[in-house]
Formats: structure tokens, C-alpha cells, sequence
């Protein structure tokens, strides 16, 4: 600045420079953009800012140093404006670096992913199926609401049988069908799906079914209400008890991983003929398989079959049983129950 310079402008001047200074201090030290935004409005307000005040002084500069004072004035609220809108920047770009820091630590242990698992007894029946698959049996369906023909008549069980006590069945009393006890049942016994695909079928046939069944049973160690079985049923022509013992000892070894003897005995079923209980050797004892025998001619009779030139075997197997043997499980009621600390013990499936 030349020396002719008058005092007002030095003075202008002066105060310009310390302007300056102040608001970069205040901008920098702002630390969120609501202090940074009063910043701005105290320095360069359009109305009220220091700045214009200042700007106000410049009527009283002579007018020679006019010109000098006003372009000094404009370099001034240029650099003011540039170093708001520095701090402006810095501001936000800090912002996401916090944000950054909070969500990328990585050396916090990550978030577990809680994955779901498949019931044992899903698994088992997932696992009989593949079995049985491979010995070219198929996976048959049947409603568990029962009508009394699938559920008895058409298996041969006599009207005065025990099987269909009230006491040993869940009879449903349906709106309109109130007359008799109920014609309608959550079935006893997965048999019934045998007589669904024989009804709609023509034999060669081979499959199971496996599924819920309902009996009123207390609730103990080795009894529930509600449980499941595999139905088998293979139909052609001169069946016999060899095939049925050979499907079920090559089913007890898949399942078991070792070759397993498996014996019958004499029993009783009304739509099997001979009936038999099946049992497998295990662990130094025999356990009980489940129901079989050869499907009673009464029963492949009753889906229109000819029981001259037809014949098959039948089997139901408890799936609870074959599932706690396999994982040890000693009480029933604990499948049931879903208490997650039990039923986390088993492999995600
Ligand atoms: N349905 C019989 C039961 O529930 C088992 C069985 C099935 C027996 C097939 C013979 C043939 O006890």
C-alpha cells in the first residue's frame, strides 16, 4: 500500500484483516455444522454479519481510496466465503469418517449368523425316505383327517374291533356329521395311505408313507398322542415274508451303517396274512421294529384287486423309535417339547 494511503482505509484495512482471522478461527474450531452454520451467519449474515458492518465503514473513506478499500473488501469476503466452505467440507467429510469407524471395526468379533436347523425326526423321515428311494420305494402322501373306511373298513377291521374304540381314537365331531360319534378321525395308523394308492393304482406298487398318526395315549418316556410312522406296502405278483424280512433287514443295515439280523414273529393284524412283528438285532438285544405281514386278501379285495394273482407285503415302523436309538435320546416327550437346549444338540441338517 502506498504511503499516500489515508488513515480510514489502514484502518478499514486493519479491521478487515483481523475480520478474516477471526472467522477462519471460528470456522476451523466449529465442530458440528449448527455452530459452524452461527459462524457464518456472525461473519458474513447478510444482514447483521460483521462483515457488513465493516462494509458500512466504507462510506467514510475518502474518496480516492475508495476503489482500494472496495476490492479489498470483496477479497475478504471471497476468502471468508472459501474458508466456510472448507470448513463446511471438513465437517462432513469427518462425519463419515466417524460413521466409517463405528460400522467397519474390525477388530470387533463378528455378528453370528442364527441359522435354523431341521427337527430330528424331519431328519429321520428325510433320511428313511433316501433309504427306502433307493431300494425303489416311492413317497405316498394321505390326509391325517380320516375318513372310517381308510381308517378301518377298507383294512379290514370288523365293526365291533377294539381298534375302533372311541376311547383309543381321536374322533372328530364335524358340523352336520354329529349323529354317530364321528365319521371323520385323525387317523391311528399310516395303513390307511396303503389303501389310497391302491385305490387309485395298479399293482406293481412300491412305497411308503411316513407321516403323523394320533392315539390318545398319556404322554411318558416312550409315549405321546402324536407320532409318526413309515408305512411300506409292495404289491405284485407272488410276494412273500422272504422279500419282506430282506427289504427290512437291508433297510435296519442302511439305517444302523452294519449288517443287523432282523427276526419275526407271529402276530396279529387285521389286514395282513400272516401278520408278524418284526425285530432287529442291537447293541446285544432285539428291538421291536413295528407291524407287518402280507396284505390280507380281504384288504386287496376291497381296492378291487384280484387277490389270485396279486399279493404284497405291508409294514409300519415307528419313525420316534428308529430316531431316538440312532441319537440316544432316552425320553420321548423330549422331540415334543421344543426346548431349543435339546434340540440344538443336533447338526444344522
Ligand atoms: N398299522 C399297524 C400299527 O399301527 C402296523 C402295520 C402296518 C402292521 C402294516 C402290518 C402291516 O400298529
Amino acid at each position: 500500500m502506498s504511503v499516500e494511503t489515508s488513515t480510514e482505509l489502514r484502518q478499514f484495512v486493519a479491521e478487515l484483516d483481523r475480520l478474516l482471522a477471526d472467522a477462519r478461527a471460528a470456522f476451523a474450531s466449529a465442530g458440528e455444522s449448527s455452530l459452524l452454520e452461527s459462524a457464518r451467519i456472525e461473519f458474513i449474515g447478510a444482514r447483521q454479519g460483521r462483515l457488513k458492518a465493516v462494509q458500512k465503514q466504507l462510506a467514510a473513506i475518502p474518496v480516492s481510496d475508495k476503489p482500494a478499500a472496495g476490492q479489498r473488501l470483496n477479497q475478504v469476503k471471497q476468502e471468508i466465503e472459501a474458508a466456510f466452505e472448507n470448513a463446511q467440507v471438513a465437517l462432513s467429510g469427518a462425519k463419515k469418517e466417524r460413521v466409517r469407524d463405528i460400522s467397519f471395526d474390525v477388530s470387533l468379533p463378528g455378528t453370528p449368523v442364527r441359522t435354523g436347523r431341521l427337527h430330528p425326526i424331519t431328519r429321520t423321515i428325510d433320511e428313511l425316505k433316501d433309504i427306502m428311494g433307493r431300494l425303489g420305494f416311492t413317497a405316498a402322501d394321505g390326509p391325517e383327517v380320516e375318513d372310517r373306511w381308510h381308517n378301518f373298513d377298507a383294512l379290514n377291521i370288523p365293526e365291533d374291533h377294539p381298534a375302533r374304540d372311541p376311547l383309543d381314537n381321536f374322533y372328530l365331531a364335524v358340523a352336520g356329521a354329529v349323529s354317530e360319534a364321528g365319521e371323520s378321525l385323525l387317523r391311528s395308523q399310516t395303513s390307511t395311505v396303503q389303501i389310497r394308492v391302491m385305490e387309485n393304482r395298479k399293482p406293481p406298487l412300491r412305497i411308503i408313507s411316513l407321516g403323523r398318526v394320533y392315539r390318545p395315549d398319556t404322554a411318558d418316556a416312550t409315549h405321546y398322542p402324536m407320532f409318526h410312522q413309515m408305512e411300506g406296502l409292495l404289491v405284485d405278483h407272488k410276494v412273500t415274508l422272504a422279500d419282506l424280512k430282506t427289504v427290512l433287514r437291508l433297510f435296519a443295515t442302511s439305517y444302523l451303517g452294519e449288517s443287523v439280523p432282523v427276526r419275526i414273529r407271529p402276530s396279529f393284524f387285521p389286514f395282513t396274512e400272516p401278520s408278524v412283528e418284526a425285530d432287529y438285532f442291537w447293541n446285544g438285544r432285539w428291538v421291536e421294529f413295528g407291524g407287518a405281514g402280507l396284505v390280507d386278501p380281504n384288504v386287496l379285495a376291497a381296492v378291487g384287486y384280484d387277490p389270485e394273482t396279486t399279493s404284497g407285503f405291508a409294514f409300519g415302523l415307528g419313525v420316534e423309535r428308529l430316531c431316538m436309538i440312532r441319537h440316544k435320546i432316552s425320553d420321548l416327550r423330549a422331540l415334543f417339547t421344543n426346548d431349543v437346549r435339546f434340540l440344538r444338540q443336533f447338526p444344522p441338517g
